[in-house]
């Protein structure tokens, strides 16, 4: 026979069996809360730094992209394959410059969520291939003349030069007169120009739509030569032309002569 004092010993054991692991199922979830919240401020801690990184790249990025401009600019005006092969071979095994502790180091070193552990892996990259025919800045220059002697002009057209003996860089065009800058820099036009006795001969050097110079000549009695020299800037697709103000005729035959070149570009990088 069971005493009474027994039956409530096996309550109070089924009791404190039922109480304790409840209590310890909430003592489990305070910790599991705890260790959310580090989680939590762990992530929002590692967003931190992927942003960091990100930001470090870029900057990286924008430094090697600068740096590949400034060696097209060396391999464009060598025009060999071999140097140029060279030359990328040069860049694959250069180290890059070593981060400093304030460029981002010390967050990458720290980071163990999954970003990539080596920037520099990250910007190595092969240049693009040199293409030959690419304008470079030493090819750029034109001369312009006539073939025949006395030439007709028109007021506020444009003189049409009938001959081109160069044309480096393609920027001519002989239809319309009128050079189309290939690259943007710092140009240098000339112009001479022979006026027929008697007949005043007033032209300009338009550049982008503005007249950057004058030439006047006019001889009573004899011819007269007139000129402009000019360095001047020109973006790139600007136009530049010799426009007539006053005037009916000149005189060709390698008298009158329109001749351009490009002298120098942007800091590598801009264009
Ligand atoms: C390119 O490298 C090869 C071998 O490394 C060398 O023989 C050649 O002279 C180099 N060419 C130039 C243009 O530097
Ligand atoms: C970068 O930091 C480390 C440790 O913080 C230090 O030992 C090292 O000298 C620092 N390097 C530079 C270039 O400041
Ligand atoms: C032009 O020639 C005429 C005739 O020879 C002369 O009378 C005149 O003075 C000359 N004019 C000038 C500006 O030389």
């Amino acid at each position: 026979m069971v005493t009474r004092p027994a039956v409530m010993m096996v309550i109070a054991l089924i009791i404190c069996n039922l109480v304790i692991p409840a209590q310890t199922t909430i003592l489990e979830q305070d910790a599991m809360v705890e260790i959310l919240l580090a989680k939590v401020a762990e992530l929002e801690r590692n967003q931190q730094e992927c942003s960091n990184y990100q930001n470090y790249v870029k900057e990286k990025l924008q430094q090697a992209e600068r740096r590949i401009s400034e060696l097209e600019a060396i391999v464009y005006n060598t025009g060999s394959d071999e140097y140029t092969e060279n030359l990328s071979a040069t860049i694959e095994s250069q180290p890059s410059d070593e981060p400093t502790n304030n460029t981002g180091t010390e967050v990458i070193k720290e980071n163990n969520i999954g970003c990539p552990p080596d920037p520099k892996r990250m910007i190595s990259r092969k240049p693009d291939i040199v293409k030959k025919e690419r304008i470079t800045t030493e090819h750029i220059g034109f001369y312009a003349t006539f073939s025949t002697g006395l030439v007709s002009v028109h007021e506020h057209a444009i003189v049409l030069f009938d001959t081109v003996l160069q044309n480096d860089g393609n920027g001519f065009n002989k239809q319309t007169g009128t050079f189309t800058c290939p690259l943007s820099g710092t140009y240098l036009f000339s112009l001479s120009i022979l006026a027929n006795p008697g007949s005043p001969l007033h032209v300009y050097l338009m550049v982008n739509g503005q007249i950057i110079a004058n030439s006047f000549a006019y001889g009573v009695n004899y011819s007269d030569q007139g000129s402009i020299s000019s360095i001047v800037r020109c973006e790139a697709g600007q136009n530049v032309w010799i426009g007539v103000y006053r005037g009916t005729q000149l005189y060709g035959d390698h008298y009158t002569s329109f001749s351009g070149f490009f002298l120098w570009g942007d800091p590598t990088g801009s264009r």
